[in-house]
């Protein structure tokens, strides 16, 4: 008789002790889990979060600025080979009109993502920049825009961005080849994220949950990537499927499991900013909320202009485009008030 690898409940204790597990113990802990160790995870990534960050969920206003993008990412719904997607950017006073409603609004950070688009130069982002950290002195400056150079990601910093969010999307090499074209390397990847550490912004990962090829195996070295790589804030949703995109037949993540790696990231890394996304609102109704009560601490509610919400579909039938900012702003502060936390209007800095 065979007795199992390891036991659930001690995995669970070493995890909540000690912050960190092996290759081998992630992915046993992920491939066996059940209602009860999951519970049992859950429970302990409530109370560290509590210990950090008391009751408290960090607003981010997200305005999308450009649907363009360069770049040809099997999974990704603004990927250039998608001749469907209604192309658009917004212009600098569009976005400061998008701050300036934000910050009416309570926001204290901004993220400023869109695709790659090659129109968002230096020369344009800096003045912007600088515009956005004058106006509203008191705010965070997130950009999540992809892959730059260093020199590039250096200006950015010197301008005052802040925070600098790019999902590595997959920790195993193997796997990233086949969500991405060979134009995208891993190692690129690899090398921009310890890049903007080294520059001093406030650095976020992330990974899709269910993305095709992904495996217990992949999902541990993300795990394992996130613990030694130490980021400020880890990104997680759902891979939800594109109708124009070759990934379009694969099936969606889980709610379930999202949430059971949000429980095990808040385990890993106590203080991680971790959003409740719209990706796991979209695949279930109440997906944020469930986010939150699984260790999350952060939403990122819709601030870009309607008129150019649908055009941002990065998945099919993605949630709040059709919505007003002010709505969203509100509908999420009632979700999460619901549920026993409070959404605050501080610029919501990592707690180290
Ligand atoms: N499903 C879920 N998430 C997606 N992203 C891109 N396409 C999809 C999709 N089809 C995520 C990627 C990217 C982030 C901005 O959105 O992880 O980094
Ligand atoms: Fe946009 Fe609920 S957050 S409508």
């Amino acid at each position: 008789m065979s007795s199992p690898l390891f036991d659930q409940k001690e995995l669970a204790d070493k995890l909540i002790n000690e912050h960190k597990l092996s290759l081998r113990e992630y992915a046993f802990l992920i491939e066996n889990r059940t209602q009860e160790s999951s519970e049992t995870l859950r429970e302990a990534a409530v109370k560290v979060r509590r210990q950090i960050y008391g009751d408290e969920v960090y607003l981010r206003g997200l305005i999308e600025i450009s649907s363009y993008c360069k770049n040809d990412c099997l999974y990704c719904g603004i990927r250039k080979s998608n001749r469907a997607a209604e192309r658009y950017r917004l212009s600098e006073e569009e976005i400061l009109s998008c701050c300036r409603e934000g910050y009416a609004l309570g926001y204290r950070t901004f993220v400023l993502q869109g695709g790659e688009d090659l129109w968002f130069t230096d020369e344009r982002l800096i003045p912007l920049i600088e515009e956005i950290k004058k106006e509203f002195p008191d705010c965070a400056v997130t950009l999540s825009l992809g892959e730059r150079s260093k020199a590039s990601y250096e200006a950015l910093f010197s301008a005052g961005a802040d925070r600098y969010l790019l999902r590595h999307e997959t920790a195993d090499k193997a796997h990233y080849e086949r969500l991405h074209p060979s134009s995208m390397s891993f190692e690129n990847r690899m090398r921009c994220l310890e890049e903007l550490k080294e520059i001093g912004y406030q650095v976020g990962c992330g990974f899709m949950v269910g993305s095709p090829y992904q495996t217990t195996e992949t999902l541990a070295e993300d795990l394992k990537f996130v613990e030694t790589f130490k980021p400020d804030m880890c990104g997680i949703g759902p891979f939800v499927p594109h109708r124009n995109t070759p990934f379009k037949d694969f099936p969606q993540g889980t709610a379930e499991l999202c949430c059971f790696l949000l429980s095990v990231l808040r385990l890993i890394s106590p203080s991680l900013l971790l959003p409740s996304t719209t990706a796991l609102g979209t695949i279930d109704p109440n997906g944020r909320e469930k986010g939150i009560l699984a260790g999350a601490n952060v939403v990122m509610p819709n601030l870009s202009p309607t008129e150019v919400r649908k055009k941002y579909e990065l998945y099919d039938n993605k949630i709040c485009t059709g919505e007003e900012s002010a709505q969203c702003r509100d509908c999420l502060e009632r979700r999460i008030r619901s549920i026993g936390y409070r959404v605050v209007t501080s610029r919501g800095d990592v707690k180290k």
